[in-house]
């Protein structure tokens, strides 16, 4: 426990404070433009932004991504978005909730938080492994629980855990698993990426199974390849971690490819969304939301919200 503790410690620093020097996948989204309207005849002041969510209103289509929870900084980290999510009406996902359920510390995330942030679509999260795990259903049941949840998020990372010491090499039964949550659960399952991206080809199968919700989580954003690189123990770990820092489906084609190939399916697109310009294509391009670490950059009206012509540069 000490050591995934550690892990979740690592993460926080090496993301907050080296960004990785790796060759950088690019989002997509900048192969967008929206055709300026010169025109637009109405009230940016009569913009409305508000968007459902699992039974709560959004004042803004944006997610503040999963981040963190079992690291010693992750109560505070998660209290003080659990506050900016309530102040701006925004949707949040708390970290993994594996190491609270599997140690004696709760690590915060419990019905204080919740209390924090009533009025928010709040989110539950676990990886595919501890859902695929015997003890599964026992988990997302409790993950949802101790915080009140609106939904469970369950995270799909095998590049990642392939590419870190310890990290967990068995995906046998994950599919199974999911559909097996869906039907016992009392909340709907979102299913993530953490920034390789969803295909098609997967995102069909979690359909067919249930699934409520999907985050595309694509790459041109964090790599969780080059942070595994950043903390490989030997030089040869760092090499073949970031090999694969440019690796996974960049965000904005995943994004148009899920919503080609299931149209009625709501997504979330992440993963490298930079400012309120990326949530506007992201919106246009079919997704319900847009997320990230960086959520409350957008939390205004944007003209291009209203402008309806996108096209590829
Ligand atoms: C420090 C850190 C910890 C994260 N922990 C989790 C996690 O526990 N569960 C999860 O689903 N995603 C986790 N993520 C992934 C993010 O939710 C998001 O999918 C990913 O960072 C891509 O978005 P971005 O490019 O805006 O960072 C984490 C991201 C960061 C930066």
């Amino acid at each position: 426990m000490k050591d995934l503790t550690q892990r979740k410690n690592d993460h926080l620093d090496i993301v907050l404070n080296s960004a990785p020097r790796v060759k950088k996948q690019a989002t997509g989204f900048e192969q967008w433009r929206f055709e300026h309207c010169a025109l637009p005849e109405l009230s940016l002041d009569e913009i409305d932004l508000r968007v459902p969510l699992f039974g709560r209103t959004l004042q803004a289509p944006l997610l503040i991504s999963s981040m963190t929870g079992g690291a010693s900084r992750a109560k505070t980290i998660n209290r003080h978005l659990a506050q900016a999510a309530q102040a701006l009406g925004l949707a949040m996902g708390v970290g993994s909730q594996r190491v609270a359920l599997e140690s004696d510390d709760n690590w915060g995330l419990t019905r204080e938080l919740r209390q924090v942030a009533p009025d928010i679509a709040l989110l539950a999260n676990l990886g595919a492994a501890q859902i695929a795990s015997t003890k599964g259903l026992d988990y997302a049941r409790r993950a949802v629980e101790m915080i009140e949840a609106d939904a469970l998020i369950i995270h799909l990372n095998p590049l990642q855990e392939a590419l870190q010491s310890g990290g967990d090499r068995d995906w046998r039964g994950v599919l199974a698993a999911i559909e097996n949550t869906v039907n016992a659960l009392p909340v709907p399952v979102v299913v993530k990426e953490v920034g390789a991206g969803l295909s098609v080809a997967v995102a069909q199968r979690l359909a067919e199974v249930g699934v409520a919700m999907l985050d595309v989580a694509g790459a041109g954003g964090t790599s969780w390849a080059a942070v595994e690189g950043e903390r490989a123990a030997t030089e040869h770990a760092r090499a073949v971690a970031m090999a694969f820092a440019d690796w996974g489906i960049p965000s904005a084609q995943a994004l148009c490819d899920l919503h080609q190939a299931l149209p009625q399916m709501p997504l979330i697109a992440s993963g490298g969304i930079a400012d309120g310009i990326d949530v506007a294509k992201a919106l246009r391009l079919g997704a319900t939301l847009a997320g990230g670490r960086r959520a409350c950059w957008a939390a205004r009206p944007s003209p291009a919200r209203r402008s309806r012509r996108i096209f590829r540069s």
